[in-house]
């Protein structure tokens, strides 16, 4: 292949991540873990699968760096997810240092390379791989809004027994219990769903999008969602490696954009080839611009903390 990922976190999300860059033949893949014969093994039993499959992609598996010089993205999934009782801030002092780490190690080597990050507390961990790359902000994007809105659809599609494939919708925010789910902005075959749905079954959805990420924790029990997540990562990278400009909502570093300053937030954005291309401004009521700017608080504090963390 002529484009390389390197997957960095060969658990639940970062594996299927890997599993699918290589089905969908977009890239040859290195999957990183600092466990020794994990990302060796899942690598190499998905090379076996690649007849069956039908797919060139050449994955491997590593403990070090080396072999990730020069990858087209970088996705980033090292840390520890969330077990039930904990929010996704819990995870903030581990997984800081993770990805402090872990971005040291990755833009040595890729010095041209778009950053996605999926690790946890996800907007927080947008400024620790911001602040450690150097890069610019078009080339570190976070990976939240494309899974949120991905649930936001598969439950209007349950609600109104469509295909998935008519819908749309968009989750802004920060990627916590303040998300920000936009009805006005979610359709079904170009429809909005205020004009489909009652405003009690459309908040029904809304809190269930909400809660998306720990209605998984509570039937796992072990861990945290990952078929999804990995999709969402996946669909952001082959955005950018086809550089086929899809707008999508993901986290972004923002500058005065919807009234907001120095935070990475969820917003709709254009990947192509050079990462993020352009931050969509959508109109907001005064409703959800306040909703907005109460998920940016939330995540003003989580930035505030990683200071305190040093
Ligand atoms: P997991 O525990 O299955 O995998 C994490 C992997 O990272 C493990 O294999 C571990 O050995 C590895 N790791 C830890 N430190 C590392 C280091 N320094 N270098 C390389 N690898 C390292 O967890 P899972 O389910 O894959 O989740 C990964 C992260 O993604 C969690 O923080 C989780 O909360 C987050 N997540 C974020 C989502 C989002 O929407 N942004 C969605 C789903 C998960
Ligand atoms: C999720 O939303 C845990 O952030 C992860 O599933």
């Amino acid at each position: 292949m002529d484009k390389k990922v390197t997957v960095v976190g060969a658990g639940n999300v970062g594996a299927t991540v890997a599993q699918r860059l290589a089905e969908k033949e977009l890239c040859d893949v290195v999957l990183v873990d600092i466990i020794e014969g994990v990302p060796q093994g899942k690598t190499l039993d998905l090379t076996e699968a690649a007849p069956i499959e039908k797919h060139d992609s050449h994955l491997i598996g590593v403990n070090g760096y080396d072999a990730t010089e020069g990858s087209d993205i970088v996705i980033v999934t090292a840390g520890i997810p969330r077990k039930p009782g904990m929010s996704r801030d819990d995870l903030i002092s581990t997984n800081a240092g993770i990805v402090k780490n872990v971005t040291e190690q990755i833009t040595s080597r890729s010095p041209e390379a778009v950053i996605i990050i999926v690790s946890n507390p996800l907007d927080a961990m947008c400024h620790v791989a911001y602040e450690a790359s150097g890069f610019p902000k078009q080339r570190v994007i976070g990976m939240a809004g494309v899974l949120d809105s991905a649930r936001f659809r598969a439950f209007i599609s349950m609600e109104l027994n469509v295909s998935v494939e008519n819908t749309h919708a968009f989750v802004l925010g920060g990627h916590g219990d303040s998300m920000v789910p936009l009805p006005r902005y979610s359709t079904v075959a170009g429809i909005p769903i205020t004009e489909l749905l009652s405003q009690e079954r459309i908040n029904a959805l809304v809190d269930r999008t909400r809660n998306g990420g720990a209605e998984i924790v509570g039937l796992l029990k072990t861990g945290s969602a990952y078929y999804a997540p990995a999709s969402a990562a996946v669909e952001m990278a082959e955005s950018i490696l086809k550089d086929k400009k899809k707008i999508l909502p993901c986290a972004a570093y923002l500058e005065g954009e919807y009234g907001l300053q120095g935070l990475f937030i969820g917003v709709p954005v254009k990947l192509g080839a050079g990462g993020i291309e352009q931050i969509i401004e959508i109109t907001l009521t005064g409703e959800e611009q306040q909703a907005l700017q109460k998920s940016a608080d939330a995540v003003q504090e989580l930035k505030d903390l990683l200071k305190t963390l040093g």
